[in-house]
């Protein structure tokens, strides 16, 4: 199985080495063979080859697989116009790579609710898939750009039929395989896009009649998931109101640094942590790598048809997690012990090699 590797800019690289860990360690387990080409984008891209998304980089990431991706965007960049910068980068490669479910669940591990800024009581039973639709919306629609003298500035939101059903059936066929339930969130007491948002999500639920759907506004889905985040399971929405919950879903979990995600529907799956380049930190071997392992884990199941493979990286972040071990942002009051990037790829590394050991033994006998 080929991969394009997109390590990107700031703490990218850093993340990403530690996911390529995992691959390596199937390679040598199994007669399985994941090959990684990796490829500039973003703020890297434009340093070496002029352009946020090199013709270069997009081909190498169309003739493989899965893509898998770090972060992009750099300070330094900020000046630039819209298109120019590293973040046009990662959108036009979406656009390409034409997946549109994005897929960012959010968990939080028990070892981790203290944590959370919310309460362990509460924190503790939050288990929600985000389920962003990733092509439309503010995001890609137009009219867009600014008026004469930039003396307005203009977005267009705007969704189809055709848009919102398959996004929906996306929706309804993840939460059969968990806890049944849908919050389609919206705006429809204000916008026309939501009222047929809301219109579509719910003709697409009669395919569903085991699956129990609500609807709710995008303001009261952001009081409501500080306030009872169990109370969701899997949340279907339109693209910028996904990117803005899932920030906060993954704050409530402990940290931003703790979520993979996927996004398929396009043939080529394009896999990367939630948290973005963390310019700050970058370089400092202190990033947290668990996105970017969980973003594995993903692709093992989304792409590589390897599901047993991706519980048991599931388990061994959670194992290393019980056993105590913590970067920086997880650390919390009292910390334990803290570990750089690098040793928690490692530990994570070794978890996961003693459970392919032992699952590996017991199909020997
Ligand atoms: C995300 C990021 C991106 C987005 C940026 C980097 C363009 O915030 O993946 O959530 O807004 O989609
Ligand atoms: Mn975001």
């Amino acid at each position: 199985m080929r991969i394009t590797l997109l390590p990107g800019d700031g703490i990218g690289p850093e993340v990403c080495r530690e996911a390529v860990r995992i691959f390596h360690a199937l390679n040598s387990f199994y007669n399985c063979k994941f090959e990684i080409i990796e490829k500039p984008v973003g703020g890297a891209a434009i340093r070496v080859a002029g352009s946020p998304l090199p013709e270069n980089t997009l081909e190498a990431c169309l003739q493989s697989e899965a893509v898998f991706l770090g972060a992009v965007g750099a300070p330094e960049f900020d000046h630039l116009d819209r298109g120019q910068k590293p973040e046009a980068g990662l959108l036009r490669l979406r656009a390409e790579l034409r997946g549109f479910a994005n897929l960012r669940p959010a968990a939080c591990f028990p070892a981790l609710a203290d944590c959370s800024p919310l309460r362990r009581s509460r924190a503790e039973g939050a288990d929600v898939l985000i389920l962003r639709e990733l092509l439309g919306g503010l995001y890609f629609s137009e009219p867009r750009g600014f008026g004469e003298n930039q003396e307005y500035a203009c977005n267009t939101m705007r969704y189809s039929v055709e848009e919102i059903e398959r996004i929906a059936h996306v929706g309804f066929q993840q939460a059969r395989m968990r806890r049944k339930k849908v919050t389609s969130v919206d705006k429809a007491n204000v916008l026309e896009t939501s009222q047929l948002w809301r219109r579509v999500v719910t003709s697409v639920s009669r395919f569903y009649p085991d699956v129990k759907l609500e609807h709710m506004y995008v303001d009261a889905c952001a009081m409501h998931l500080v306030t009872n985040p169990s109370r969701f399971d899997v949340i279907l929405t339109e693209n910028l109101f996904g990117d803005i919950l899932s920030d906060e879903a993954a704050a409530i979990t402990g940290s931003l640094g703790m979520l993979g995600s996927a996004t398929i529907g396009g043939g080529i799956n394009l896999y990367e942590p939630v948290h973005g380049s963390a310019p700050d930190i970058a370089g400092k071997g202190i990033a947290n790598p668990l996105g970017a392992i969980a973003s594995v884990a993903m692709l093992l199941r989304h792409s590589a048809q390897m599901p047993h493979e991706a519980n048991d990286l599931e388990d061994a972040i959670e194992n290393v997690l019980d056993a105590g071990h913590r970067t920086a942002d997880i650390a919390g009051e009292h910390p334990q012990h803290v570990t750089s990037t690098r040793e928690m790829g490692e530990l994570v590394e070794c978890a996961f090699v003693d459970r392919l050991d032992r699952r590996f033994a017991y199909h020997a006998v």
